[in-house]
């Protein structure tokens, strides 16, 4: 089985991944993190030197190659599910979780983000917090019509780590019934 923690920047996927695959000893795996190592640049530099098109062109191929390994947790991108086709091979290939939030708690969650984490997400870097606001609240709207067709739709609005995975692990075994 793998599980795939899909949505926005800021919403959650690499913390939540990280202690809903340490339950249920899977391995974690972060798809930006491939990405990176793979290509020896942060995802900024990546964006910048590379283009836009070349990262996501990386996504769909990182996701491709991670599908043949089982038992991983995977963090996704907050772009990749709305990009190519990788949604509908995700979810032919494991268990996709929407980790969902308001526009107003990820810019709460954003803006705390430390500097470095905040570089490294190009779409994020030299906005005022309204144009974070807007850029959020608009790019989820549209994003929102992928992120909904995973198969579990769960709430991380409080940002109560232990209260969401044991949401997740419920809705898991509720699937596999
Ligand atoms: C992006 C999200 C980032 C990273 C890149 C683009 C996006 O990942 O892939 O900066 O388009 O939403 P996180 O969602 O892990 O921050």
């Amino acid at each position: 089985m793998n599980i795939f923690l899909i949505g926005f920047m800021g919403s959650g996927k690499t913390t939540i991944g990280r202690k809903l695959s340490a339950q249920l000893q899977f391995r974690f795996v972060d798809l930006d993190g491939l990405i990176e190592e793979e290509m020896n640049m942060s995802v900024s530099e990546l964006f910048s030197k590379m283009g836009e098109p070349f990262f996501r062109n990386k996504e769909k191929e990182m996701i491709l190659d991670i599908i043949k390994n089982e038992n991983q947790v995977i963090s996704v991108g907050g772009g990749a599910p709305c990009f190519f086709n990788n949604l509908e091979i995700m979810n032919d290939n494991g268990i996709t979780i929407y980790l969902k939030m308001t526009s107003g708690a990820l810019l709460q969650r954003l803006l705390q983000l430390p500097a470095a984490a905040r570089a490294n997400r190009p779409l994020l870097v030299n906005k005022s917090r309204e144009e974070l606001f807007d850029y959020i609240s608009s790019t989820l709207e549209k994003r929102e019509e992928f992120y909904n067709k995973a198969k579990i739709v769960v709430s991380n609005e409080v940002f109560d780590t232990s209260l969401t995975v044991g949401r997740i692990l419920t809705a898991i075994n509720h699937l596999k019934k």
